[in-house]
């Protein structure tokens, strides 16, 4: 399907002030199969997945990047999900001679080296996978949140993903703080990932991803190492504005 920009710009401004139910149920009505949720298995995620489930369970398509790199408790959250809610979940994995020549070059951590050595790994494990996983596709939908970073503290509910060829991209609990997403998932019994109860309020590779400190960013046991602004993979690049 060809996407309508002004019909996707109108949708945005309407929703903006919608439930995450509702954003879900839009873009399950208007999509349908061609809608994709991007999990990594995170609460938000799952959230998701049950709300979608809820608004056209016929309809629900799931897709996981599974970068070689996850820690176990996410593929067991992931099969959690695929019982509950009898979805079939695609997985990508990076391309073979990427991750062989990466490995055999530079050993297994070289994302520890430098923010260059962390982005090809990125690049190679997930940058890549997902621009596969995207392909054909109407629009995603992700688990993105407002407080999550300041990366991320303008994302709106709907825009139009111009880095992966003008499909829509939506992100329904950009307004919920960890506390709706958490309040939301024990009433409705969503599975949640082992490792949020164990100080990891955000969920990525096993080597990248450490539980916080009281007090400490939700982020900041992601990439440790690094200055919080530089805390992105490249699977959310910033949407420039449409150009006037
Ligand atoms: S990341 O860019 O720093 O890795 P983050 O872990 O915050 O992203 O997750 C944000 C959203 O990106 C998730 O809610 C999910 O929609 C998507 N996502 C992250 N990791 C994956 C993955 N491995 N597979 C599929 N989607 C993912
Ligand atoms: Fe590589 Fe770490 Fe990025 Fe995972 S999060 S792809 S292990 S650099």
């Amino acid at each position: 399907m060809s996407i309508d920009v002004a019909e996707v710009q109108e949708a945005a401004a309407r929703l903006r002030q919608a439930t995450p139910a509702d954003v879900v149920k839009w873009a399950m009505t208007r999509y349908g199969r061609g809608m994709v949720i991007a999990s990594s298995f995170s609460i938000e995620d799952c959230v998701i997945i049950h709300m979608a489930a809820q608004a056209a369970p016929a309809d629900v398509r799931v897709f996981a990047l599974d970068t070689g790199r996850l820690p176990d408790e996410t593929y067991l959250t992931a099969e959690r999900i695929r019982m509950k809610y009898g979805v079939q979940i695609e997985w990508f994995f990076p391309d073979r001679a990427a991750v062989e020549k990466l490995i055999s070059a530079k050993g297994l951590y070289s994302f520890r080296d430098s923010l260059d050595e962390r982005h090809e790994c990125c690049g190679i494990r997930k940058v890549e996978p997902l621009s596969r996983a995207l392909a054909g596709r109407d629009g995603w939908m992700t688990g993105l949140r407002n407080e999550q970073s300041v990366t991320r503290t303008d994302t709106p509910e709907v825009e139009i993903d111009r880095s992966h060829g003008g499909i829509v991209k939506v992100s329904p609990l950009v307004r919920w703080t960890m506390g709706d997403v958490r309040a939301y998932a024990q009433q409705h019994r969503v599975p949640i990932h082992p490792l949020h109860d164990k100080g990891y309020p955000s969920i990525g590779c096993a080597p990248c991803t450490r539980a916080i400190k009281p007090g400490e960013h939700p982020r900041a046991g992601r990439w440790w190492w690094e200055d919080p602004e530089n805390k992105e993979c490249g699977l959310h690049l910033p949407i420039a504005p449409e150009p006037a």
